[in-house]
């Protein structure tokens, strides 16, 4: 099995026979396949759960032919694209720069009382190097090697919604899976799905910030050969956090999920005495319910990026798994701890680092 899987990385288009090959192995009950490698991602970037231009019937671009053919494109880009290349730069329209304009323009007002400190550091950094301005939607291309210069974190288009399993995989390998299409201009202020406006301004300033974009990895890496039922509780756990978290800073509660930060009326919304704030505690905030289509009744406060990062390597261990993994950045792969040689691998990279910080603090004594 391993070898005909290896075979399949240098193949094209094997998408059917994988998504075959994986539901056998599910159905036997045996360790749900995950990515080892940066390149795996490539594997199951196509396996959307809807393709970019199919709109729902509610969707505000639903009747306009003109916007389905633009999603279209904008599906095309993803569909083709693969692990190394450059993302490819659009040409966005008029119409489009407009509706960004509004959006972005909102939005900052709000910023500087309602964002967290971590995106209020990062987000005059992305107006300095990455073209963020009220006239101008920047490339996903420079944003993402804004952002590998930061934290390693990148970004890959996509065509549509994964499913959670592949989507949190993504994050393990630090790899963001972004749209790059903007919302309908007929609704500025709305949107029924993730957009290039959701992504660059709610996602990407948090990602530039070394402890959340650690946090955001480690629930991709408890992720990773998770049977079904924690793939859910990651989910809820990712919702409430990168989508819906809020957090203490000093006396005060400021915003730092994405969902948040990119829309105008819930940023306000959550900072008010209407909504229920409960303390983040993954065991609790996994089996937590919520709405898709109306503001959060509850959100969970962390105490900070570090303590939320504890909490979920803590959860981390009660999933029932038969080993570990770590990321290895310098392979840009998934290491499973399961023998001893990893093990001593492991031991020798960690006796290095202490060494380091041991031979640091006698210097700064
Ligand atoms: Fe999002």
């Amino acid at each position: 099995l391993y070898l005909w899987e290896y075979s399949l990385k240098f193949t094209f288009q094997f998408d059917l026979m994988f998504f075959f090959f994986n539901s056998i192995i599910l159905s036997l009950g045996i360790m749900p396949w995950f990515p080892n490698d940066i390149q795996d991602l490539d594997r199951f970037a196509n396996q959307i759960l809807s393709y970019g231009s199919e709109l729902d019937a509610d969707h505000p671009g639903f009747t306009d032919p003109e916007y389905r053919a633009r999603r279209k494109e904008f599906a095309d880009i993803a569909y083709h694209y693969r692990h190394g290349q450059a993302i490819p730069k659009v040409e966005y329209t008029e119409a489009e720069r407009a509706t960004w304009g509004i959006v972005f323009k909102e939005l900052k007002t709000l910023y500087p009382t309602h964002a967290c400190r971590e995106h209020n550091r990062v987000f005059p950094l992305l107006e300095k190097y990455c073209g963020y301005r009220q006239d101008n939607i920047p490339q996903l291309e420079d944003v993402s090697r804004f952002l590998q210069s930061c934290t390693g974190f990148r970004l890959r288009p996509v065509a549509g919604l994964l499913s959670s399993r592949d989507f949190l995989a993504g994050l393990a390998f630090r790899v963001f899976h972004s749209t790059q299409y903007i919302r309908h201009g007929s609704k500025p202020t709305y949107t029924p799905e993730p957009d290039i406006c959701h992504e660059l301004l709610g996602h990407v300033p948090l990602f530039a910030d070394p402890s959340f974009a650690q946090f955001s990895q480690e629930i991709g890496l408890a992720s990773l050969g998770a049977p079904d039922e924690y793939i859910e509780k990651l989910a809820t756990v990712y919702w409430f956090t990168v989508e819906f978290g809020l957090c203490k800073q000093g006396s005060e509660i400021k915003a730092y999920g994405a969902g948040l930060l990119s829309s105008f009326g819930e940023l306000q919304y959550c900072l008010t005495d209407k909504p229920r704030l409960e303390a983040f505690d993954p065991d609790k905030t996994s089996g937590q319910k919520y709405p898709i289509t109306e503001y959060q009744p509850v959100y969970f406060v962390a105490e900070s990026f570090e303590d939320a990062k504890e909490k979920v390597r803590k959860f981390a261990g009660t999933i029932p798994k038969p080993f570990s993994v770590r990321y290895n950045p310098y392979t840009q792969s998934v290491e499973v701890l399961d023998n001893t040689q990893q093990l001593r691998n492991l031991a020798d990279s960690i006796n290095s680092e202490l060494g380091k910080l041991c031979e640091a603090l006698r210097k700064l004594e």
